[in-house]
């Protein structure tokens, strides 16, 4: 196969290459693209030193697969461009995933959707959206799901290098004694923050994404979850109520979930179900700390909350940079080479 990496540079984009070598994917050549920011880089992959291409250049021909890590917009414009040239795009970013031409795709959940690829891009979920996907659907067909609460736990990497950067800065020049925050939430200066609404040092800000712009206090995060699961787990009419939060953390998104469902459940039933997955990891307490650099989901604390049978409540968690984002877009190319989708 011949690939490139759109946004090579970047967080997903440096995991993207490492997961591709460390899966063994079956790859003739790579290319790898930035802005013209990057220009003089070079990238190591497999012993080789490959240099970084300015994507205005627009020297997109003979690509078989793009994985697309480089923003909303800027796949808007990219993404259309390599398909056109014949290549198959796999795009990270929101741009395209709730067009109906374009499949959605989590691949142990929906792979038959890649049956039709009209556009020649299909898209990855939403980092956060994916963690809850594995588990979600294992569950749905036991029980039929019908309504998620769900609260998100979200770390600063999901920001890109960027939120990264200014957690860091934060956590390492800060003036004044943290123990003071104890006493006095003001006591600390942390610096300003520019990625974040508010400071994420030692704080969880009940806000990720913005708001859209419709006057309901909703954010974007919470209307990729809620429009991405319906789409991913073909539940159109799934009851959704997301609140994304901010926190602390490095990598590892976390979701605290109450699920509704038609049938009456049993967790017993539910942990058997999980534990016959290898891509799921049966953890009772998980945190981003045991997550982080791993590829599977972890999920616990499966209990009945409440003394409705038909709910299950659940703490998912799963690094956003592999499973959340990279590793998810190279197992969708593995699934199309396996799948003879590329026509090389
Ligand atoms: N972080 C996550 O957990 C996560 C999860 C799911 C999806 N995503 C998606 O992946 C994207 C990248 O995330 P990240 O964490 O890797 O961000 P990042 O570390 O900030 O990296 C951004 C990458 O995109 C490139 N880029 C920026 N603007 C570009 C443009 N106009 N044209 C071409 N390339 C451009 C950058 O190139 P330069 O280095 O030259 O600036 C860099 O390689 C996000 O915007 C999001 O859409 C991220």
């Amino acid at each position: 196969m011949d690939l490139a990496i759109f946004g090579a540079t970047g967080q997903v984009g440096g995991v993207m290459a490492q997961i591709l070598t460390e899966r063994n994917f079956p790859v003739d050549s790579i290319r790898f693209f930035a802005t013209s920011r990057s220009k003089g880089k070079y990238i190591d992959f497999k012993g080789q030193k490959i240099q970084v291409e300015d994507v205005d250049n627009e020297q997109f021909d003979g690509i078989d697969i793009a994985l697309f890590s480089c923003g909303a917009t800027a796949s808007g414009i990219l993404a259309p461009k390599v398909a056109n040239k014949g290549g198959i795009v796999i795009d990270n970013s929101s741009y395209f995933r709730q067009n109906p031409q374009v499949p959605l795709i989590v691949p142990e959940v929906n792979a038959h959707a890649l049956d039709e690829i009209p556009l020649n891009i299909i898209a990855n979920p939403n980092c956060t959206t994916m963690v809850a996907m594995p588990p979600l659907k294992i569950l749905h067909d036991l029980w039929t799901l019908k309504k998620m609460v769900v609260t998100s736990f979200q770390a600063v990497s999901g920001s890109g290098k960027a939120g990264v950067d200014e957690l860091y800065q934060q956590l390492t020049t800060y003036s004044g004694n943290i123990r003071d925050l104890a006493f006095d939430g003001k006591a600390v200066d942390f610096g300003a923050s520019k990625v974040f609404p508010k400071v994420t040092a030692l704080n969880v800000i009940p806000q990720a994404g913005s708001f859209v712009e419709d006057g309901s206090n909703i954010t974007s995060e919470e209307a990729k979850l809620t429009n991405e699961s319906r789409k991913i787990l073909e539940i159109s009419n799934l009851n959704v109520s997301a609140t994304c939060t901010r926190v602390s953390v490095m990598t590892g998104h976390s979701l605290s979930l109450t699920l509704t469902f038609e049938s009456e459940t049993d967790t017993v039933q539910a942990l058997d179900a999980l534990s016959n997955k290898e891509y799921i990891k049966l953890e009772n307490v998980p945190t981003p700390q045991d997550a982080s650099g791993k590829d599977a989901t972890f999920v616990g604390r499966i209990r009945h909350a409440s003394n409705d049978k038909h709910e299950l409540s659940m703490f998912v968690v799963g690094d956003n940079l592999r499973k959340g984002a990279a590793l998810n877009a190279v197992q969708i190319a593995e699934t199309l080479v396996a799948r003879n989708k590329i026509s090389n």
